[in-house]
């Protein structure tokens, strides 16, 4: 059994990743794959019972080194019950945020030392590294924008209530990662129709992924 695929999507609010995951879920769906679309924090019941207690911010007073062992916990459980097994099986994995977003949310916006920072990612992520992460960018005001008319007269989540600087901040962190590792991530343009957006993620992709019944497929299996 060929080992499957996993890949990630990261960006700041309202930049359309869960969009972008459907469409791109439909497609690999249509060429054959099967694929698992999951989400961070959560995606298996351990971290599904973690996100409430983040995303409420009943965390928050513990500070965000309380907040990043969290998100570790709950990324180590959606690791091992969900990812791997699914990545085993030759499935495609699409996750809604993975570690990027620890890096940027607690790593940069927490100011949280480096060497703990790396320390929490490798225990909770234990070598599923992904193979390929697409982060989509978008102007913060923009992404503020759009999430303010999806959410309507919803409360606003812990991390939507922040400030424009913070986002503006993680923006650049996004593109700090991206320069550091090219050959995990691609930076797409957000701003553009969701259709020009999903064939510039799918143009990644395909690199990524050998097309069901392709040649390489076909000689790994002779
Ligand atoms: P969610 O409601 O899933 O929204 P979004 O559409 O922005 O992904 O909220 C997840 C929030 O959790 C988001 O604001 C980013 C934050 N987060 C972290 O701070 N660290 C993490 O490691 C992860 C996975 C998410």
């Amino acid at each position: 059994m060929p080992r499957g695929h996993f890949i990630t999507f990261e960006g700041g609010e309202g930049a359309g990743k869960s969009t972008q995951i459907r469409l791109l879920a439909d497609r690999l769906e249509a060429e054959g794959h099967e694929v698992v679309v999951s989400r961070e924090p959560g995606g298996s019941a351990g971290g599904e019972a973690v996100r409430h207690v983040l995303l409420s911010g009943a965390a928050e007073p513990f500070g965000p080194a309380m907040e990043a062992m969290l998100f570790a916990a709950a990324r180590s459980d959606h690791v091992e019950q969900i990812i791997r097994p699914a990545i085993e099986a030759g499935k495609i994995v699409l996750c809604d945020r993975f570690l990027d977003s620890s890096r940027v949310y607690q790593g940069v916006s927490g100011r949280l030392d480096k060497a703990f920072m790396a320390a929490l990612e490798s225990v909770a992520i234990n070598g599923m590294m992904p193979d390929l992460t697409i982060i989509l960018d978008l102007d913060p005001v923009e992404g503020m924008r759009r999430a303010a008319s999806r959410r309507g007269t919803d409360d606003a989540d812990r991390y939507e209530k922040e400030d424009l600087s913070l986002h503006e901040e993680r923006r650049e962190a996004y593109i700090d990662i991206a320069r550091a590792e090219p050959a995990r991530c691609v930076i797409i343009d957000a701003s553009k129709e969701r259709d020009a957006v999903a064939d510039a993620v799918w143009s990644r992709v395909e690199k990524v992924i050998a097309p069901a019944g392709s040649l390489l497929q076909v000689a790994d299996e002779l």
